[in-house]
């Protein structure tokens, strides 16, 4: 094989896709409150998004609250049905009208929630909670499990005595950890984070961005990244789309969103970052 041939494999390999996302809609029946949104009875939450993410890549979307992240994000695991549209992982899709995800597509998309004390079950040790995707998927025979459990938890550097722990023996940082170990415990190509680090300590939430890097440069997985703190989506992200109103309004590099922004909303969600500098990373300024 000359080099031209192997720069082009792992060429290949770096920008091979993982997700596309074209032209989804997600519209609900119009709640009888004075905050809906859209016409004719229906909330526009997506209203026709269209990107593309790689492998090995952090994509940030952000947005004032009520833009459609989360929605969009509900979609892309299959929580939430799509109005229209087609969403593709790898090799598993998502069409409208479907109500149930192929046991391939559940392997292949995890999601870690805003909250840990709601995502995990207080009454389940670590191991149990680690364990739970791995058997409901079939993924490993029994005698493999502990092994593997192990190895879930160096992943996210907690010590291995922590198996036998329940939610309420652990920090929100060490809890969402496990939310993290969770998630992996399927070996996911793509893993959505909902506000991932938006209810815990600022000094905890560095050290769960980090991590997420960490196992995107480690492990390969990529991750959509939703959060409404700018700050946040800067340290994290490779790229970044800017959603209003259920749609894209900007997509850039986060290098270039940040210095260059094009749009007047845009803009102003740069200009709501507290400009306070004495914190010794972005991503630990509030909110
Ligand atoms: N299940 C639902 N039924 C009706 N409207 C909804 C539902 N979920 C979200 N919405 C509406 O969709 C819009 C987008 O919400 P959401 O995706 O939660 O935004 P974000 O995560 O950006 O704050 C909001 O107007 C919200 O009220
Ligand atoms: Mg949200």
């Amino acid at each position: 094989m000359n080099d031209k041939v192997i720069h082009e494999e792992i060429h290949e390999k770096i920008y091979e896709e993982i997700l596309r996302i074209e032209n989804v809609k997600v519209h609900f029946s119009k709640r009888s409150n004075l905050f809906s949104r859209g016409g004719k009875g229906v909330v526009k939450a997506v209203d026709g998004v269209t990107l593309s993410m790689n492998a090995r890549e952090i994509y940030g979307i952000v947005g004032e609250s009520g833009s459609g992240k989360t929605t969009l994000g509900r979609a892309v695991i299959g929580l939430i049905p799509i109005s229209s549209g087609e969403i593709t992982v790898f090799d598993a899709k998502i069409c409208a009208g479907a109500h149930r995800r192929s046991p391939l597509y559940r392997t292949r998309v995890q999601m870690i929630f805003q909250d840990p004390d709601s995502s995990l079950n207080p009454n389940m040790t670590v191991a149990r909670l680690l364990a739970e995707p791995i058997l409901v998927n079939r993924l490993l025979p029994q005698k493999l499990l502990p092994e593997r459990l192990k190895e879930l938890l160096d992943m996210v550097d907690l010590p291995r005595t922590f198996l036998s722990r329940y939610p309420h023996q652990m920090s929100g940082g060490q809890k969402q950890r496990v939310a993290v170990a969770r998630a992996m415990a399927t070996d996911p190509r793509l893993i959505i984070a909902d506000e991932p680090t938006s209810a815990l300590d600022v000094s905890v939430q560095a050290q769960i961005l980090n991590l997420l890097m960490d196992l995107k440069e480690k492990k390969g997985v990529s991750i959509l990244f939703i959060s409404h703190n700018m700050a946040v989506v800067r340290h994290i992200s490779d790229r970044v789309s800017v959603m209003q109103a259920g749609r894209i309004v900007e997509t850039a590099s986060a290098e270039k969103l940040f210095a260059y922004p094009r749009e007047d909303y845009t803009k102003k969600l740069l200009r709501a970052i507290p400009k306070i500098r004495r914190f010794p990373c972005p991503a630990m300024a509030p909110a």
